[in-house]
């Protein structure tokens, strides 16, 4: 393995960033914030309540910092992402280092076109956009681990490298997210890109705080509902003894602060360029087993006496009937039948390139059990 630091931006950059709202959003800028000279939001609806809540969030009230933060209106579904004017000249002239997340990340959106206008065209957007930069260093796109899509039917391992495989898709958000991918790739042709591929997020390290709930939280809500259910009927406890999962079942989770981290260290260097880098620790990776051990207590349910296997709860959820427990569950919970396929996932993520990365800057991964249990904790007192 390579000791040869990455070679780094160079001066303080102008940074774009598209989805600074969002969950991983707000997180990245707040790690980039005080390493560039300039970081640039863009925001479909940039509100007041808006510009001040994110402003608290990434600055603390650092006057330095709210200097460098700029919000600018635009839309990645829109041609040109920026409306035309002085500003739209300024950042093609300026920005020398762009991230874009924004995405619609709904699993159960199924509106194939609606998605396709956000995800895809969305991406070709704003790949079109760096094209008038300038000055542009590098573009990061932000992908998803769950663009391999049905490929642990084939698969054991999906390597950063590996994108179209051939899978098939749970849900049209992975689907889209794939299309969004393959077209970042081929822009590799003309920019100076890199793929980040966040497996699941969870709350922060220590705290477990999270500003609002991630997709794979349709777990801890499965769980709440539970919990309710058999607070409700005690007699239905012994049902909680049946629980989704099993040894062979594996979750990939990754705090969302570290993963911010990772992705601004890998990001803002240019030795990254034309490669992928799947943001998580594959020797991390639970199974669901070791992670419902660490959850149960906390949402007060028994010790589980029996696994089922998740995709066939997937198949009776979409079909559970009204009054049925299952509905009743679904329904306590919010719990869309589509969370449950992410349960019956037996493929690891192979993250070589960010473990090489993070062992030639020196970055440590967060041990999880340390932090699940925090994380599920917070989600009872504030989320659930
Ligand atoms: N969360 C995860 O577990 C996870 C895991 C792997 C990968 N990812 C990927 O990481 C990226 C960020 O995920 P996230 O969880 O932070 O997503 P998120 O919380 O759903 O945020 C999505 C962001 O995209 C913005 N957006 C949506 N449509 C837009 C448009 N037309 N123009 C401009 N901005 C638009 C949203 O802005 P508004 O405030 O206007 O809605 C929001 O800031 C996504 O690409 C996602 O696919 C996420």
């Amino acid at each position: 393995m390579s000791a040869q630091q990455p070679t780094p931006l160079g001066p303080p950059a102008s940074v774009l960033m598209t989805g600074g709202s969002g969950l991983l959003g707000r997180y990245l800028a707040r790690e980039l914030l005080p390493q560039v000279e300039r970081l640039q939001l863009l925001l479909r609806h940039p509100s007041q309540k808006l510009r001040e809540e994110l402003t608290a969030f990434l600055t603390s009230g650092r006057k330095d910092l709210e200097r460098r933060l700029i919000f600018v209106q635009g839309d990645i579904c829109e041609r040109g992402v920026v409306p035309p004017g002085r500003q739209r000249q300024r950042l093609c002239k300026e920005v020398t280092h762009l991230y874009h997340l924004a995405a619609l990340t709904s699993l159960d959106l199924v509106d194939e076109e609606v998605l396709t206008r956000f995800n895809v065209n969305g991406t070709a957007n704003v790949l079109a956009f760096a094209r008038e930069c300038r000055n542009l260093r590098k573009v990061n796109h932000l992908s998803c681990s769950a663009i391999s899509g049905t490929a642990h039917h084939q698969h054991d391992y999906f390597y950063e490298d590996d994108v179209d495989l051939g899978q098939g898709w749970r849900n049209s958000y992975e689907r889209t997210k794939l299309v969004a991918e393959k077209l970042a790739i081929s822009a590799r042709r003309d920019l100076p890109l890199t793929v980040l591929r966040p497996v699941f997020l969870i709350g922060e390290t220590v705290t477990g705080y999270l500003p609002f709930k991630a997709l794979i939280y349709h777990l801890f809500d499965l769980l709440a509902g539970l919990r309710t259910l058999t607070r409700r009927y005690p007699p239905l406890r012994h049902l909680a003894q049946v629980m989704p999962g099993s040894q062979d079942h594996y979750l990939d989770l990754v705090p969302v602060n570290y993963a911010a981290t990772l992705a601004a260290s890998i990001g803002q260097a240019y030795s990254t360029r034309g490669k992928t880098y799947c943001l998580g620790n594959s020797h991390q990776a639970m199974n669901l087993v070791e992670i419902l051990n660490l959850l149960l207590p906390l949402f007060d349910l028994p010790v589980p006496t029996f696994f089922y296997h998740p995709g066939r709860l997937t198949a009776l959820a979409r079909r559970a009937k009204p009054r049925t427990i299952l509905r009743a569950l679904l329904d306590l919970g919010g719990v869309p039948p589509e969370a449950f396929a992410y349960l019956d996932q037996t493929l690891r993520y192979d993250a070589s390139n960010t473990e090489e990365h993070c062992e030639q800057v020196g970055l440590k991964a967060p041990y999880l059990p340390d932090h699940l249990p925090a994380c599920a904790e917070y989600y009872l007192r504030h989320l659930a």
